[in-house]
């Protein structure tokens, strides 16, 4: 009897050896050999998982698809044999994603790639930005890019900004840069402004804003003038008043 039964126990061993072979991802497009897909802003991902080929009975293995560690809803007849994932339109949230494909009765057996999603700072045209004499002017220039903007340079009327001598502020955030100077004057801020951010993939793109610097406004001074309305009304009702005792002195 047990030797009758080894063999079969050999070959059933054999079986599910090969039913847990692994599991591999096709995609387009393709996948690189560090598992890095390449995409970019609002085109389409498509993944299609699969089981290691050794055995026929793979067509119903369940499959399980991962987005960042959190299950992907799949239709029930796109979960067994082979499931496909299409990501479409990619986003920028999508730079980054890990999708991962398990076996449903066996998460150790996966296989997982990783979106690289590119994509450029978005710099074009020109913006008029009208500000008062010693009001605080402030120019923001998007920079938020993968990778990485590698440079960034502000011009006035064609050459470098002189952070100094105008007395501006520098900032970068990795979204933005912001040029900014507290008391734009006319003689030192009026004039056309250029960003110019360099990416190592998609090259130089520039905006530019036209700044003019106008006279500064004298604000009406709205309190001063009501309590003096105030003051002007009360008198004549006490005139009034005052009268009245005469007025009516008089009637009788
Ligand atoms: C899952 O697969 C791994 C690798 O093939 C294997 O070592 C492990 O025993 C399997 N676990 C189960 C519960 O089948
Ligand atoms: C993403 O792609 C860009 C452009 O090819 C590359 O410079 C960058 O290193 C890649 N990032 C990752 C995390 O692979
Ligand atoms: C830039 O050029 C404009 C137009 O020629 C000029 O009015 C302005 O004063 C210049 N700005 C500076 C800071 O030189």
């Amino acid at each position: 009897m047990k030797l009758t039964f080894r063999p079969l126990l050999f070959h059933l061993l054999l079986c599910c050896a090969t039913l847990t072979l692994g599991v591999h991802i096709h995609s387009d497009p393709e996948v690189s050999s560090d598992g890095v897909i390449q995409t970019e802003l609002k085109k389409t991902v498509s993944l299609l998982c699969l089981p290691d080929s050794g055995s026929d009975t793979q067509a119903d293995e369940e499959l399980v698809w991962l987005r960042n560690g959190a299950v992907v809803s799949l239709k029930e007849e796109n979960r067994k044999g082979r499931s496909s994932v299409c990501v479409t339109p990619i986003i920028h949230d999508d730079n980054g994603a890990t999708f991962t494909c398990h076996l449903g009765g066996n998460a150790t057996v996966s296989a997982s790639v990783t979106l690289n999603v590119t994509y450029q700072p978005q710099l074009c045209g020109s913006e008029d930005i009208i500000v008062e004499e010693e009001a605080v002017l402030v120019l923001r220039c998007d920079i938020w890019a993968n990778p990485a903007v590698s440079s960034v340079l502000w011009s006035l009327n064609g050459s470098e900004v002189d952070l100094i001598a105008g007395g501006f502020t520098l900032a970068n955030d990795g979204f933005t840069s912001q040029l900014s100077a507290n008391g734009a004057k006319k003689s030192l801020h009026a004039g056309t402004y250029q960003c110019t951010a360099n990416s190592p993939v998609y090259g130089e793109h520039s905006k530019y804003y036209q700044v003019t610097v106008t006279e500064k406004v004298i604000k009406f001074p709205l309190m001063p003038m009501i309590a003096g309305l105030v003051v002007v009304f009360l008198t004549g009702l006490l005139a009034v008043f005052s009268r009245w005792s005469r007025i009516t002195k008089c009637c009788k």
